[in-house]
C-alpha cells in the first residue's frame, strides 16, 4: 500500500483547476436566436411555472422568480461582457489556473460573411486578461446559441450549413493565435439535440425525431470538420467536444432492464463519441447525472435534490471516467460539474464527493487532466431562466455585485492547498 497516494489532496502536478462558463449565460447583451426566443416565450413559461415545478420542496422559494416572465429573458445577466476582470479575480481569489467560456458567434459574425472587428478584439483582449493571471483559457465554439442568419438558413438541420460554422472556429482561433491551446468545439451535442428538436423546449421547439438523428449527425461533422481546420492551423492546438456523460446502471436483474441500461448507456454516450473520437485530442465532460434503470424507466435513488430537483450522485463521477477511460483511452477534462444550490448548503459536500471520485478514478488508470467547476458566476440557466443558482460566486442581478459562496471560499483554500501555493 502505497500511503502517500491514500492522501485526498494529492493531484497531479499540472492538473487544471478552474471554473466554466458559457457567453449566453453570463454575458448580458447578446442578440442571437435565443434572444429572440426568450422575448416570444416568457409569458408563457411563466404561466406554466407552477404547473411545472410546483411539486418541487423549494417551490415557496423560487415562486416569485418563476412566476414572474422577467425571469425568463436573459437581458443584462451579470453583464460579464463588460466586467470580465471582476470575473477573473474570483478565478484568481480561488487559487485556480484554467477558465472554460464560450465565443458568442453572433457577436463575431452578426450577419453571414460580416466579421465584427470590435468583438473580435474583445476576446482577444480576454484571452491575453487570462494569460497575464496565467490562467489556461478553454475556449468553447458553440455552446447553444446560433447567430440568428445561421438559424434562419436551417441551422445544423442542413448538412450544406456545417461550412459555416467551420468558417467561423477557424477565423476565430486564428484570430485568437497561439494564446490559446484547448478548444471545445461542440457543448453537449445531444443535450441541445433533446431539448431543441425532441422534447421541444429550446429553440426552435420542434418535437422532430428525424430532425434528431440530422442535427446530431450533422454536429458531428461539424465537430469533425472544425477540429481538422484547427489542427491545420497548428498541432499545437487540442481540440475535443464536451460531452455530457451519465452513468446508468442497472437497478434490478431483469433482462430488459439491463438491456435498457446497455441501450441508454450507447444512445447517450457513445453514439456520438464513436463519431468523433478520431478527431478528439482528448475528452471534455460534463457530469451531473447517473441513472438507475428499472426496466426502461429511470428511478432515482432521490435521497439528494438539487434545487433542479436533480438526484445527486457526486461520487458516480468515477464511474463515468473510468467507463470513458477503458473505451476511448483518452486523457479527460472535466469541463463542466455542479449543483443548483442557492442556499449553499450541498455545494461543498458536491466538490468533495466529486474530487473524491476523481481521485478515485486517477488511482485506476484514467488520465484526468482538469476539473472545471459549472459555474464561475451565477448563469442564466436556459429554459429555465435565472432562478437556479449553479454560481461559486453568487450575482445580485439587480446591482450586478458577485460574492464568493462559503463553498467557493472553502474551495479555494482545497486548491490553494493541493497546488501547494
Ligand atoms: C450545460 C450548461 C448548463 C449546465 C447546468 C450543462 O448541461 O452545458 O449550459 O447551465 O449543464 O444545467
Amino acid at each position: 500500500m502505497q500511503k502517500e497516494s491514500k492522501n485526498v489532496l494529492d493531484f497531479p502536478k499540472r492538473f487544471l483547476w478552474g471554473a466554466s462558463t458559457s457567453a449566453h449565460q453570463i454575458e448580458g447583451g447578446n442578440h442571437n436566436q435565443w434572444t429572440i426566443w426568450e422575448l416570444e416565450n416568457a409569458k408563457t413559461r411563466a404561466a406554466k411555472a407552477e404547473y411545472q415545478l410546483g411539486d418541487f420542496d423549494n417551490w415557496e422559494q423560487i415562486a416569485a422568480e418563476a412566476k414572474n416572465p422577467e425571469n425568463y429573458v436573459s437581458g443584462k445577466l451579470a453583464d460579464h461582457y463588460n466586467h470580465y476582470k471582476e470575473d477573473f479575480d474570483l478565478l484568481q481569489q480561488m487559487n485556480m489556473n484554467a477558465f472554460r467560456f464560450s465565443i458568442e458567434w453572433s457577436r463575431i459574425e452578426p450577419q453571414e460573411g460580416a466579421w465584427n472587428a470590435a468583438a473580435i478584439k474583445h476576446y482577444k483582449d480576454y484571452v491575453e486578461e487570462l494569460k497575464r493571471r496565467d490562467i489556461e483559457p478553454i475556449v468553447t465554439l458553440f455552446h447553444f446559441t446560433l447567430p440568428i442568419w445561421f438559424a434562419e438558413k436551417g441551422g445544423f438541420e442542413k448538412r450544406s450549413n456545417v461550412k459555416y460554422f467551420t468558417r467561423f472556429a477557424k477565423k476565430i482561433i486564428s484570430e485568437l493565435g497561439p494564446s490559446v491551446r484547448l478548444v471545445i468545439t461542440l457543448n453537449e451535442p445531444e443535450i441541445y439535440v433533446i431539448e431543441s428538436y425532441h422534447l421541444g423546449n429550446w429553440p426552435p421547439a420542434l418535437n422532430n425525431n428525424y430532425k434528431c438523428w440530422r442535427v446530431i449527425n450533422n454536429l458531428a461533422l461539424a465537430h469533425q470538420q472544425a477540429a481538422r481546420a484547427i489542427h491545420k492551423l497548428g498541432r499545437r492546438y487540442k481540440v475535443s467536444i464536451s460531452k455530457n456523460s451519465k452513468f446508468y446502471y442497472a437497478g434490478d436483474d431483469a433482462l430488459l432492464s439491463q438491456i435498457s441500461t446497455a441501450f441508454m448507456q450507447y444512445i447517450q454516450d457513445d453514439y456520438f463519441i464513436k463519431k468523433v473520437v478520431k478527431d478528439c485530442d482528448f475528452l471534455g465532460v460534463n457530469y451531473y447525472f447517473t441513472s438507475r434503470i428499472f426496466g426502461n424507466r429511470t428511478h432515482n435513488p432521490n435521497r439528494d435534490l438539487s434545487d433542479m430537483g436533480w438526484d445527486l450522485q457526486p461520487g458516480d463521477v468515477q464511474l463515468v471516467l473510468e467507463r470513458l477511460n477503458k473505451k476511448y483511452k483518452l486523457p479527460i477534462i472535466i469541463t463542466e460539474n455542479g449543483i443548483a444550490d442557492a442556499s449553499d448548503e450541498k455545494r461543498q459536500w458536491w466538490i468533495t464527493k466529486s474530487l473524491i471520485g476523481i481521485q478515485k478514478a486517477i488511482r485506476n488508470g484514467a488520465e484526468v487532466k482538469g476539473y472545471l467547476h459549472w459555474s464561475l458566476i451565477d448563469n442564466f440557466e436556459w429554459a429555465y431562466g435565472k432562478w437556479p443558482r449553479f454560481g461559486l460566486a453568487s450575482v445580485d442581478y439587480k446591482t450586478g455585485e458577485r460574492k464568493l459562496r462559503p463553498s467557493a471560499i472553502w474551495f479555494g483554500l482545497v486548491i490553494k492547498k493541493i497546488r501547494k501555493l
